[in-house]
């Protein structure tokens, strides 16, 4: 197995949100960094993303111009997967759709060498099913980020059924060289946090949904009430409603109905409401 301390150069799989964000800790981290995405225009998109991030932390003096610049040039952006042959780990941040991880997990297995980890950002779907599209389900790990990357402190290690142990540690290896502090989980629907966050998400909407207050006041009382930065309606809205309905499908299926996703949180989504990313989701953003 490709050990931390040989690893140079990463690649990440998907320039969306978690994409960029892990391919901008990464670079900031020293690693270079090859960011694939399907499209020119959203690899683009992506890189701009970490140059807006990027300069928040100059602003805040956290970060010189010139540590700027050599992170945003360790970054290569693609649209060949190929390009990601000589890379020394990988993560994938893709759609969360199993058979599009599952194809990117079988291509991943083609060109990039046989001892290489490659891990994937994915926030419920089965860890073991998507390792097993590859000839090396022990070098396969679930690396779950959280929104917004560099802001965030936490990563979730996932094991599958077959994850090794040198795999497992190289996650967390990785994850703490970025700067991040991690857990564990089994591979379960939803891991820790999404099996905990997504009814907490679903009761807000039907509570919402359900007249029980004002969405304002939803989130007010949990902000004020418990002490958690966003209630479940605003972190709706930030880690994009498609995403929740997404997850909250998994859940449902897996374990039935007490996870079965809210009817408004299904209405918005077919509005094309999904939150920040949109400009409307429970709230509007300029
Ligand atoms: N890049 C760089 N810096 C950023 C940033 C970004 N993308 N986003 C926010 N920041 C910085 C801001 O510059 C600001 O810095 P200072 O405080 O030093 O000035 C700080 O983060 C706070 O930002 P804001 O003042 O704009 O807003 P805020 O105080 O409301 O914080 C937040 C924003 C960090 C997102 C905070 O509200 C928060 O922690 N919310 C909860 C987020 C959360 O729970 N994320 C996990 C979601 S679950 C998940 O991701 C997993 C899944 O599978 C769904």
């Amino acid at each position: 197995m490709r050990e931390l301390d040989e690893v140079e150069r990463v690649g990440v799989v998907g320039a969306g949100t978690m994409g960029n964000g892990i391919a901008q800790v990464a670079a900031a981290a020293g690693y270079d960094v090859v960011m694939r995405d399907i499209e020119t225009e959203f690899v683009e998109k992506g890189l701009d993303a970490i140059d807006d991030s990027l300069s928040r932390f100059v602003r805040k003096e956290e970060m010189t111009e010139a540590e700027k610049a050599d992170a945003l040039d360790r970054i290569a952006g693609t649209t060949d997967l190929a390009d990601l042959g000589d890379c020394d780990l990988v993560v994938e941040a893709a759609v969360e759709k199993m058979d599009i991880k599952r194809d990117i997990f079988a291509d991943l297995d083609e060109v990039t060498d046989e001892d290489v980890v490659l891990a994937t950002n994915t926030s419920t779907l089965s860890i073991t099913t998507i390792a097993a599209a590859t000839e090396r389900p022990d070098l396969v790990v679930g690396l779950h980020f959280m929104n917004p990357v560099p802001v965030m402190k936490g990563v979730e290690v996932v094991t599958g059924e077959h994850t090794s142990d040198g795999a497992t540690e190289l996650a967390h290896g990785f994850s703490e060289a970025l700067g991040k502090e991690t857990w564990e989980s089994d591979d379960k629907p939803g891991f820790v946090t999404n099996r905990i966050l997504m009814p907490w998400i679903n009761e807000g909407v039907r509570a919402f949904d359900e007249g029980v207050a004002a969405k304002e006041d939803i989130d007010r009382g949990m902000t004020l009430g418990t002490n958690v930065p966003m209630g479940p309606l605003e972190l709706a809205d930030h880690i994009g409603l498609d995403i929740c309905l997404d997850a909250s499908e998994t859940l449902h299926e897996e374990l039935g109905d007490r996870y079965k996703p809210a009817y408004l949180l299904r209405r918005k989504v077919d509005a094309g409401d999904l939150g920040k990313k949109t400009g409307r989701g429970f709230y509007e953003y300029e």
